[in-house]
């Protein structure tokens, strides 16, 4: 390894990979059906943690996929299991196997179980629980989760919440101090370091990794993803069949389906569609189509994430992760520090209160803690930047805007990272403000304009705060940083305007 792909796996060295015990941030989302043993073993063995989706599965065939992974990698993974769309005694099995196979991580998803949560604390199991809002992540931190996995509504599949991935994300980051894992709408590396930036620390993927050659999916699920255009997407409640609660998901839209839910006798009547793992398949039941599927392909859940247009190929797993780590390490200034995301301290810049004089406001220099509380507020300022481009790059702006959008998104990435650098390097991991996330317009066409002037707004505001800041700080390595702030949110403000 040299050095450059050192200072990339220290910098994405988060202390979820410690508490995973995985090489790199990145996690498999537990797919019914889709992540079986294949999947997850590809996926641990490429550094990231693979996870087992067994939604469902018998207790039996649980513990032989756990046997499987454990046959081909010594190395850790999870297994996910959704309680409230299992029967109890069924859940109660699946507890069980997992328990007594002492599986490293388990991870929840939809409400909470404390009980549940409980009992594989007990056992010593890791608990991850994917949640959809700040009071499921509430609940989850109550029951004594080990970290969130925040799902925005961009997500595939069963969609819990309502907020985009990145409000959640952010909100989170403020109000939790567990490690928080962002969900949906993860599709690229760039998505990855946005995510990073607004202060996840790490990644779960699950369109991504479905279209992958080890993912148990149906060739013919992975190809219309591949066909796929901006807006292929629905959020809908059709799906219901297999699940006892409400829960809108996100497929591909399929007018035919759509209209035959409408007519309330299909949930009567139920409509063979098609057979996989010798079971039969209903129309408007949840099952999507895995590997074994033989009937009629287009009618079932077609899962994908909301932008699934990114993702135009099928690769092995070991080049999906490999691309993602390459583009996250191009945000990474690898010359410059030795900074690690919300790690360790770098010990790159210099103290500010290192000043001679010993006196926090000598010459009127912030004192330190002012200087954090000062850089925290940048770093909330960049955080809603990323969101804001992210909102942008999502409405169906022209390709000149969106390029344009890109390159301000790719340093406001990099300044979230530099600023984290600077605040381990002063000593502060965590801001003690509770700072307020930007309000975001929707991701439509019709909001294209709101988005784009709020873009600027926030670039304004940042660039009047680092006036004021600028010339206060003593630090000569943060005082450049700011002084390169100021112009490349100068330039960005130019570029939008033409
Ligand atoms: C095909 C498919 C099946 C899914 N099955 C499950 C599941 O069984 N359990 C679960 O917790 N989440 C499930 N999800 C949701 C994922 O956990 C995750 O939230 C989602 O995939 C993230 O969004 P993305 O597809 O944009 O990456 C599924 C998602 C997909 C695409």
């Amino acid at each position: 390894m040299d050095l450059s792909q050192q200072k990339v796996r220290a910098a994405l060295h988060t202390p979820l990979v410690d508490l995973l015990g995985c090489d790199w941030p990145v996690l498999c989302a537990g797919m019914g059906g889709v992540s079986r043993s294949a999947l997850t073993v590809a996926v641990s063995r490429a550094g990231g943690l693979g996870c087992l989706g067994m939604v469902r599965e018998s207790p039996a065939f649980v513990r032989e996929q756990i046997y499987e992974v454990r046959t081909h990698t010594a190395l850790p993974f999870a297994v996910n299991i959704i309680p409230a769309a299992t029967e109890d005694e069924l859940l109660s099995g699946q507890v069980d196997v997992i328990i007594q196979e002492h599986v490293p991580v388990v991870t929840l998803f939809w409400d909470v179980r404390p009980a549940v949560v409980k009992a594989f604390k007990q056992a010593g199991i890791t608990v991850l629980h994917q949640v959809g809002s700040l009071e499921d992540a509430r609940q989850a931190v109550d029951a004594g989760v080990d970290g969130l996995i925040a799902q925005g509504v961009e997500a595939g599949g069963h969609v819990r919440g309502t907020a985009t991935t990145s409000t959640l994300v952010q909100n989170l980051v403020n109000e939790v101090s567990l490690p928080v894992i962002a969900a949906g709408g993860v599709l690229s590396g760039d998505d990855m370091a946005s995510m990073l930036a607004l202060g996840a620390q790490g990644v779960w993927c699950g369109t991504a990794f479905l279209m992958t050659h080890e993912s148990f999916a149906h060739d013919y699920h992975k190809q219309r993803i591949v066909k796929a255009k901006y807006d292929a997407t629905v959020l809908t409640l059709d799906y219901r069949i297999n699940w006892p609660v409400e829960a809108p998901v996100r497929v591909l839209r399929n007018p035919e389906v759509q209209e035959q839910a409408r007519e309330s006798n299909v949930f009567r009547d139920k409509q063979q569609i098609a057979v996989q793992d010798d079971r039969p398949v209903y129309l408007l039941s949840t099952d999507s189509p895995l590997r074994n599927a033989e009937g009629d392909l287009q009618k079932m859940a077609l899962y994908a994430s909301q932008y699934c247009d990114q993702i135009q190929n099928v690769c092995t797993v070991a080049e999906r992760i490999q691309q993602f780590i390459t583009c996250v390490s191009r945000y990474i200034d690898i010359d410059d520090t030795d900074f690690r995301l919300q790690n360790s301290r770098s010990p790159c810049y210099s103290s500010p209160c290192s000043a001679e004089s010993g006196s926090p406001e000598y010459n009127g220099f912030l004192s330190q803690a002012e200087l954090s509380s000062v850089l925290f507020a940048l770093l909330s300022n960049e955080r809603d930047i990323v969101a804001a481009c992210r909102e942008l790059l999502r409405a169906n702006a022209d390709s000149a805007l969106k390029a344009r959008t890109e390159t301000v998104q790719q340093d406001a990435i990099r300044y979230c990272f530099r600023l984290l650098g600077c605040l381990h390097a002063v000593g502060f991991e965590r801001d003690p403000a509770k700072r307020a996330t930007h309000t975001r317009c929707k991701s439509d066409d019709a909001d294209l304009k709101v988005c784009k002037e709020s873009l600027q707004v926030l670039l304004e505001r940042v660039v009047g705060t680092l006036h004021q800041s600028g010339s206060k700080v003593h630090d000569p390595d943060i005082r450049y940083l700011l002084k390169d702030m100021i112009q490349g949110h100068q330039n960005s403000l130019v570029m939008l305007e033409s």
